[in-house]
């Protein structure tokens, strides 16, 4: 069954979506006026790092999601600078956040028949490796990536077999049978699109992504890859604080993707010469 799925998914592309919605109310007043994926991670905008993993898959088609209020900044920033790069940004407006399945719902017209990677705009991971890898080698079903934490119950949480094969998730269970945190990073088939339409709200009164993973659980159709490395929700003050210092100390900007690299490179010798240009404009004047 998988390898007749798996047959007919053959020469779909992938796309990618970011996130980046929400209002931020945990960091304000840092978000009083931008939004949280805008705040500086190791030198960059937050955006930046799950971009990178995008890009360094080699996804060319991005959809960036996010609150009304932020869309024109986001894509002022990366259409830009990523257009001749070969890289398509495009923007999504998540109206209010109603959960995180909202992205295959809003990004459906952008995914077409293809397949999906759904970043959160406020993951940080070290390993990207293991993620791009996977996304490379999709083919069929769900990936989730899982990172062993201290504080399981403020995530998903998955338990798996000795096989590493996933047996059960539960989102923010108030005792984790593991400590297996489901972090923001997923790849899914086009079924994705199908399956979001039909959930039904929580008892919170959100859409909630532990369903989607469900849905392919059941079908025995969700694999799971451990993370090693370092990998932050930068949700919070605290956590914010401490991925901006850890991605300085360890260089993550300097390790984009060789296309992103180029791309802020090109992007601080333009603003540069821009600044001189507007200098000496003032000089005439005067
Ligand atoms: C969301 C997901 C949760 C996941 C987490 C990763 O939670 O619902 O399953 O572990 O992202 O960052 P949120 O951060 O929206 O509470």
């Amino acid at each position: 069954m998988v390898n007749n799925k798996a047959q007919k998914n053959k020469g779909k592309k992938m796309k990618g979506i970011i996130l980046a919605g929400g209002t931020g109310s945990r960091l304000w007043p840092l978000t009083a006026q931008t939004s949280k994926q805008m705040l500086p991670v190791g030198g960059v905008p937050m955006i930046f790092h799950p971009l990178n993993v995008l890009i360094k898959a080699g996804i060319t088609d991005i959809l960036v999601i996010v609150s009304p209020e932020h869309s024109g900044k986001f894509m002022n920033m990366l259409e830009p600078l990523l257009r001749s790069h070969g890289i398509n940004i495009l923007s999504g407006i998540q109206e209010v956040p109603a959960g995180l399945p909202e992205a295959f719902t809003i990004g459906a017209p952008f995914i077409g028949s293809d397949n999906v990677t759904l970043i959160l705009g406020d993951n940080i991971f070290q390993d990207t490796n293991t993620i791009t890898n996977a996304i490379r080698q999709f083919k069929v079903g769900g990936h989730v990536f899982a990172k062993e934490v201290e504080d399981p119950e403020r995530f998903g949480v998955a338990t798996v077999d000795n096989n590493n094969v996933v047996t059960n998730i539960v989102e923010k269970p108030e005792k984790p049978e593991s400590n297996l945190a489901v972090t923001g990073a997923y790849i899914y088939d086009n079924e994705v699109i199908e399956a979001a339409r039909k959930l039904k709200a929580s008892d919170r009164g959100e859409l909630e992504i532990v369903d989607l993973h469900n849905f392919y659980l059941k079908k025995g159709e969700l694999q799971l890859s451990k993370l090693s490395g370092a990998w932050f929700d930068a949700g919070t003050k605290e956590s914010l604080r401490e991925v901006d210092a850890f991605a300085a100390d360890n260089n993550f900007v300097d390790n984009f993707d060789p296309i992103l690299v180029n791309a802020l490179e090109k992007g601080f010798a333009h603003n540069k010469a821009m600044g001189k240009a507007q200098l000496l404009a003032c000089k005439d004047v005067n």
